[in-house]
């Protein structure tokens, strides 16, 4: 049985991997970008940082890391002081190291003089309270370095946001001059707290606006999510479709993901299984969903606490179950929970600050698809249920997984048509954002799957809709979508009388460049397999596995 290491278990993100380096490859030829990784709790901006320090080792750079959350300023003054002293003498193999900040500087003092001087200087001046001036002095620290051995220093500051606990007058504003002058020293900055970076970053680093390039965190898309699982599962067997179910329930989060993986691996041990079948798979997930103990229900259930606090917690709590329940507008959730308007709003809007809620057009969902089914299946339910029969909510529960697995095993054996016709069935006139695009659906009253003859015998599967505003046109595709493919969709569409109001290419693997290009001349909308995902959240439904 191999337990996860989860230290060691960085599984992807190559993309934004790719991107950090060649800023930090950047600085080393002069020039410099700075960066600010922002993405939910728990998302793995930490690991991705210590994942980018790890790869670059050995490069001749000196990476600075800073975890502010929480901490107080002496321990920000500590930690900065020591890990660059720390750092540089394991760099130039100068041991012993030593972990205690006297020592640290009586073995630097000869090689970094003025860097040292500086250090001692912050730790006086820290010692005495006096935390602006230190404030002041650290700032100017890489620079000093930098002079002192000509390398340049990547500067991370993880949670950056927590600057603002030190009651340092004009915290961002100092450290935003140093930025603009430092130009041998990269910040990095994360932070789980989006919009109150963007306020940073563009308000009180005014400075900088424009000078950071953000970079934005979030789950892993259903390939990576399988990846995860292989990864983690090293060798035990399980089902694609048992596999396909769990990147689909953990709704691609890694840590949930870790989480049952690392579950699954006990109970295969517990019961001497080679393989991985159904039956472990909804053991595993009542053990740490259900069970008011397992790891990720404790998880959920702290997160709702700190949500629910104060007077209004129990309407909260409501307006989090009727979310739960699929009532996604305003108007559905005051009816269901028999509130005004107004009040829904007020709740609603916290839970967005609190970023546990997110908006797209008038639907408003829960963020995170398994706190979502969590609130559903468990928690709502533990605080509605009486239960006088010991055991009842449970055998529910595992009952209820069982069925989901079931049904997502129908579900993703159903055709892409198919599957998308089901789901223009639930369009209603709603306006969404998918991918950074805007797009008015409309409400279907004629639905009719179809073949569409692209040519001398080449068919395509397509569909027709009729709405108010005019027809719809929806040609779909597996496969890559090429530019003669496009020529023979675009003359079959021409030749239709009435011509559609919108024709819209659905591909999965989508379209190459010439056919994106005139698709988007033509005015087509084109979904692929990331918008169509984003729509089948948008209406609860299980994501398209290909
Ligand atoms: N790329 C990844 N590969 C494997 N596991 C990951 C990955 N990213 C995150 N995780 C898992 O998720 C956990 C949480 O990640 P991490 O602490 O980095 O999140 P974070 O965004 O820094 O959270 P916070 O906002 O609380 O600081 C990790 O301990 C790890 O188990
Ligand atoms: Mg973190």
């Amino acid at each position: 049985m191999n337990l996860i290491d989860f230290d060691h278990n960085f599984y992807g993100r190559r993309g934004v991997l790719e991107i950090l380096k060649k800023r930090v490859m950047g600085l080393k030829e002069g020039y410099r970008q700075n960066v600010a990784l922002l993405g939910n709790r728990y998302i793995g901006k930490t690991a991705l940082l210590h994942r980018l320090m790890a790869q670059m080792e050995d490069q001749d750079v000196f990476f600075i890391y800073l975890d502010l959350e929480d901490r107080d300023f002496d321990h920000f003054a500590t930690q900065f002081t020591k890990s660059l002293l720390y750092n540089y003498l394991k760099k130039e193999n100068l041991p012993p190291l030593q972990e205690d900040l006297k020592l640290l500087c009586i073995a630097a003092k000869e090689r970094l003089p003025r860097t040292v001087f500086l250090v001692q200087a912050i730790a006086d001046l820290a010692a005495q309270g006096k935390v602006l001036e230190a404030y002041h002095m650290i700032l100017s620290l890489p620079e000093v370095f930098t002079q002192e051995t000509g390398r340049s220093v990547v500067l991370i500051f993880d949670e950056f946001g927590h600057l603002e606990n030190f009651n340092i007058p004009e915290v961002f504003a100092e450290l935003g001059k140093r930025i603009m002058t430092q130009k041998n020293c990269l910040y990095i900055v994360a932070s789980s707290n989006p919009q109150q970076s963007q306020t940073i970053l563009s308000e009180k680093l005014s400075l900088l606006f424009g000078n950071f390039e953000t970079i934005n965190l979030d789950v892993f898309n259903f390939s990576e999510a399988q990846g995860l699982i292989d990864h983690n599962l090293e060798g035990i067997k399980m089902g694609l479709h048992l596999k396909n179910f769990i990147a689909d329930f953990t709704g691609g989060h890694p840590l949930y993901i870790n989480l049952l993986c690392q579950e699954l691996i006990c109970l295969s041990g517990v019961y001497s299984q080679q393989e991985i079948y159904a039956p472990i798979v909804t053991q595993a997930i009542e053990n740490v969903i259900f069970n008011p103990w397992g790891v990720i229900s404790r998880h959920f259930e702290l997160q709702i606490n700190t949500l629910t606090t104060g007077k209004s917690a129990g309407l909260a709590q409501r307006v989090l179950g009727a979310l739960a329940e699929g009532k996604h507008k305003i108007s559905d959730l005051s009816e269901s929970l028999k509130l005004k308007a107004a009040q829904v709003n007020s709740r609603i809007n916290a839970l967005q600050d609190s970023n546990i809620v997110e908006r797209n057009g008038n639907y408003y969902h829960i963020k995170d698809k398994l706190l979502s089914y969590w609130i559903k299946y468990v928690h709502s339910r533990r605080l509605r249920v009486i239960d006088l029969e010991m055991g009842r909510s449970r055998k529910q529960f595992k009952d209820e997984i069982s069925r989901a697995l079931n049904d997502f095993g129908m579900v993703a054996r159903k055709d892409l048509c198919a599957r998308v016709a089901d789901l223009m069935h639930k369009f209603d006139n709603e306006s969404f954002v998918l991918c950074g695009r805007r797009y008015k659906l409309s409400t279907f009253k004629d639905i009719k799957v179809l073949k569409l003859r692209i040519g001398a015998g080449n068919y395509f599967d397509a569909i027709s809709a009729d709405s108010q505003e005019g027809g719809w046109l929806v040609v779909l595709k597996k496969d890559p979508v090429h530019d003669t493919d496009l020529s023979g969709i675009l003359e079959e569409i021409k030749k239709l009388d009435p011509k559609p109001l919108r024709s819209v290419i659905v591909s999965l693997s989508g379209l190459d460049e010439n056919a994106k290009v005139r698709a988007l001349q033509e005015k087509l909308w084109i979904w692929d397999e990331d918008q169509l995902n984003c729509l089948m959240h948008l209406f609860d439904e299980p994501i398209i596995v290909r």
